[in-house]
């Protein structure tokens, strides 16, 4: 099995280009089985969670072909409407084919996700969506069976107890471009992940409005063609690299990104006392002086994402004084304190709140990575330990960062793959 194996103390300094979005990529390549030609979206990061989507749209019948970030997605053969527990076991976003199956079978078969590191995957919301646009809705043997002959448009209230539902505001919107009517979703995500997944649907020739607000309107069964697609930059990428250069106190700039998607993460990284500089040429990043503790509270978008709360806590196990962050999101995803602990981070956890105490120094230690954000934690945090940090279970890494250690190793750091 695979390790990463980080040396510490290295400044990082120079320029990182960041990927494609993994989380807008995967949305879009369902949505681009409702074409009725092929599409070809671009920009789209080298990822295994993208390969495993690729695998999902083959078994539907589909074909999926990724070459240099260009990914093909013929939908002519599309005509089964399964899911397998395979699959989804491993991707949680499979759950997607829910609503591109219906729109386009009238039937989707898909296993429910279960509970994963970070905590219970309830599809509530999913399942509420689609039944009341006319979806009959049965769970049997681990799957969930849904049918509808006719999808009929309604007004849809995705609101949850954790606030909006990414996922489930992507699955009724593409089951709601099947439907007859109008289709009102009241309390959707405004991640830009959705809205880059509307205007790529807007561009196949969907009626949809407020795309990136909390309300969506779409006119149904309008016929959508295939396109030419790009997506947008990875934000979460971009999060992991701002916080890098911080820890590092390097200075690193970073190309092709969106600074509007990040304010939040721009937001608190000032307030601890890294320069950020927005401009044309990039996106600055710079560690100078002292920095001060601070508290996040993790919230959905525009908010602090709950995908950088473990990067962030590993800049402030660094920063004297005490920092609370909260995650509102995730019930377990505070996995990574236990590893950062063992290289001599002073965290406690009470409930949903991280109380950070702020050491001198860590120490690298072997660390063992519980789920995709909290890997690249651990290497922001071998970054700047005494010694060696090796990072195992890397295969989560490898699902959502596109050669992370070339391109943090490019800009200075000490770090290796190892076998
Ligand atoms: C969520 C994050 C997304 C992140 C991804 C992986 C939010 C709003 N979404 O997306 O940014 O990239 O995790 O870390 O921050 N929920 C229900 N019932 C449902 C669906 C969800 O109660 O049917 C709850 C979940 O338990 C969770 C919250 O709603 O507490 C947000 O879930 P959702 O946005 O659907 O999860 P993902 O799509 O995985």
């Amino acid at each position: 099995m695979q390790k990463i194996s980080v040396k510490g103390g290295k400044i990082l300094k120079g320029e990182v280009s960041i990927s494609g979005s993994k989380n807008a990529t995967l949305p879009v390549m369902t949505a681009a089985l409702l074409g009725e030609s092929p599409s070809l979206i671009k920009n789209v990061p080298y990822l295994n969670d993208i390969k495993t989507m690729a695998e999902v749209l083959k078994t539907l019948g589909a074909k999926a072909q990724l070459e240099d970030h260009r990914l093909h997605i013929d939908p002519k053969g599309f005509n089964k409407w399964e899911a397998p527990y395979e699959l989804v076991k491993t991707m949680r976003a499979s759950i997607y084919s829910l609503g591109a199956c219906l729109a386009k079978m009238e039937e989707a078969k898909v296993s429910l996700p279960g509970g994963c590191a970070i905590g219970a995957r309830p599809i509530d919301l999913h399942l509420k969506g689609v039944e009341q646009l006319g979806a009959k809705v049965t769970i049997e043997h681990g799957y969930v069976h849904a049918k509808a002959e006719n999808l009929v448009g309604t007004t849809i209230q995705l609101a949850g107890p954790h606030g909006p539902s990414l996922g489930a505001t992507i699955n009724v919107l593409l089951a709601s471009t099947a439907a007859k009517g109008t289709t009102i979703i009241e309390s959707a995500s405004t991640e830009p992940e959705v809205e880059d997944t509307v205007n790529f649907l807007k561009a196949m020739g969907a009626s949809i409005e407020g795309g990136g607000t909390s309300r969506l309107v779409i006119e149904g069964r309008k016929k959508l063609k295939g396109v030419e697609y790009s997506v947008i930059p990875d934000r979460v990428e971009a999060g992991t690299f701002m916080v890098a250069a911080a820890i590092t106190k390097g200075d690193v700039t970073l190309k092709g990104v969106n600074a509007n998607h990040l304010s939040a993460v721009t937001d608190k990284l000032r307030q601890i006392g890294v320069t950020v500089d927005v401009s044309p040429e990039g996106f600055r990043v710079r560690g100078e002086g002292s920095y001060k503790p601070a508290d996040v509270w993790v919230l959905p978008y525009p908010g602090f994402p709950t995908d950088m709360q473990a990067q962030i806590m590993a800049l402030l196990a660094t920063v004297p004084g005490i920092s609370v962050v909260t995650e509102t999101i995730w019930e377990n995803r505070f996995m990574h304190v236990f590893e950062m602990n063992r290289m001599g981070a002073d965290i406690n956890i009470d409930r949903s709140h991280a109380v950070v105490k702020g050491v001198p120094k860590l120490t690298g230690a072997p660390v063992m990575a519980s789920d995709l954000r909290a890997s690249a934690a651990l290497i922001l945090a071998g970054l700047v330990a005494e010694g060696e940090t090796m990072i195992q279970r890397i295969y989560h890494l490898d699902r959502g960062y596109e050669k992370i250690e070339k391109k943090l190793s490019a800009l200075g750091a000490d770090i290796k793959r190892m076998d």
